[in-house]
């Protein structure tokens, strides 16, 4: 997890390789979130049904975990099927959940190998049970790795997330007073994990869309016209190049420089 694994990974005198250059290891953002955009205006663009699409994105996750690894990002969370993706045609749906599965199966050995650990975070109780027992076995091959968190958000939502951690605060028995911004945080899918630094969009489209809602309060956004299929490891370092020359507030002022001797 640092510029020689990263660089032993890019080809050498690349594009990736000055950027990575670039890049402040000491100052890495420490969770990166993505919203994965734009598979059904890739294939449309090519001419081809939106499954190809969805398809050829497979390879944007597959470069996205792998860097995010490699770099010594602390957690990612890629936003792979959202709660209102419901509303899609039946046959986009059921495919968009194949490929979950099918990627699940054949990148576990990757993950593995990159310590990586992964986690769904949304509601499964509504997702199949083969999907179901795929997802299941991915958290548990992976519970003891200790490198990057890997979050796939699969039928979530921002806003449900929210309910449903206020229902277990309730059902907790969390008193009113007893309640705080840091107890709410913990009992979301996401406890224990910080906050995310950066997000990314991918597709140009200037919204949230019922993702992260309460962790993305202060995130740096990033928003790119490349559709998510052509998102590659260059795209990812851009986004943190430019991540790092941001001035993050927090509602604060710019610290002045200090003025000795006058
Ligand atoms: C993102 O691509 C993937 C999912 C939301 C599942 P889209 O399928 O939304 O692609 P566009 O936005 O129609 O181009
Ligand atoms: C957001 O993309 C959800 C995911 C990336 C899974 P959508 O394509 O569903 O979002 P809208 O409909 O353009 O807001
Ligand atoms: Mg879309």
């Amino acid at each position: 997890m640092s510029l020689e694994d990263v660089l032993e990974w890019v080809p050498e005198r690349s594009v990736e390789g000055e950027l990575v250059r670039q890049i402040d290891f000491d100052r890495l953002p420490a969770h990166v979130a993505v919203i994965m955009d734009g598979n059904g205006r890739w294939a449309a663009q090519r001419y081809l049904p939106r499954a190809e699409g969805h398809r050829a994105g497979i390879d944007a996750v597959r470069d996205s975990t792998e860097l995010a690894a490699r770099l010594g990002v602390k957690v990612l969370t890629l936003y792979a099927f959202s709660v209102e993706n419901w509303k899609r045609p039946a046959a986009e749906v059921s495919l968009l959940m194949s490929l979950l599965k099918r990627y699940l199966r054949l990148e576990i050995e990757t993950l593995m190998r990159h310590d990586i650990r992964f986690q769904m975070i949304g509601r499964d109780d509504e997702l199949s049970p083969d999907v179901r027992v795929e997802l299941n076995a991915a958290v548990s091959r992976t519970a003891n790795n200790a490198g990057m968190r890997f979050n796939i958000a699969f039928n979530y939502s921002g806003r449900a997330e929210i309910v449903e951690a206020a229902r277990r605060a309730i059902a907790a028995g969390i008193l009113p007073e007893e309640l705080d911004e840091n107890r709410f945080g913990a009992l979301l899918h996401t406890a224990g994990q910080p906050d995310p630094d950066l997000l990314i969009r991918t597709s140009g489209e200037m919204r949230v869309s019922n993702f992260l809602l309460w962790q993305i309060a202060y995130s740096e956004i990033w928003v790119t016209d490349t559709l998510w299929p052509d998102f590659r490891a260059r795209h990812l370092l851009e986004a943190i190049v430019d991540y790092q020359k941001r001035d993050r507030r927090y509602g604060g002022i710019k610290p002045q420089p200090v003025v000795v001797g006058r």
